[in-house]
């Protein structure tokens, strides 16, 4: 039979790694912003759109298929879409993925007047 003194060592552990486990798992959510414009070169209509790491951005409907340049943030890898499946952000349609600070011309990424959503992820994660 177990001993009193062994049971409350054991509960005592699980609380412990119940106070220790939120810890790892508190980092919060980081977002960023991207400069998406209509031109290449950052020129005519431009729009600074907030994202959430991790997470499927829709163009706002004036830039859908219009942008030519996007900067992308220090610290950021982000992978631009051109939606031609029903699912937002799939890998099997057509995407480019870039690094800091981005593209002053997406034709030559083959992807000119063709952008709708993107997705970024940290490059280092805390
Ligand atoms: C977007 O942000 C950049 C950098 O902060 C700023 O220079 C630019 O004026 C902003 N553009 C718009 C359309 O808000």
């Amino acid at each position: 039979m177990l001993s009193t003194r062994f049971l409350a060592l054991i509960v005592a552990s699980i609380a412990t790694l119940a106070v220790a486990t939120p810890d790892i798992a508190a980092r919060q959510v980081a977002t960023g912003i991207i400069m998406a414009c209509q031109d290449a070169n950052f020129g005519a209509m431009c729009n600074n759109i907030t994202f959430v790491e991790n997470s499927c951005t829709q163009l706002p409907a004036s830039q859908v298929n219009q942008v030519d340049s996007v900067q992308v943030p220090p610290g950021w890898a982000c992978t631009f879409y051109d939606l031609k499946s029903s699912t937002t952000c799939n890998p099997s349609d057509p995407h480019t993925t870039l690094l800091p600070p981005g593209s002053s011309n997406l034709g030559l990424q083959n992807f000119h007047d063709s952008l709708d959503e993107f997705m970024c992820q940290l490059l280092c994660p805390i």
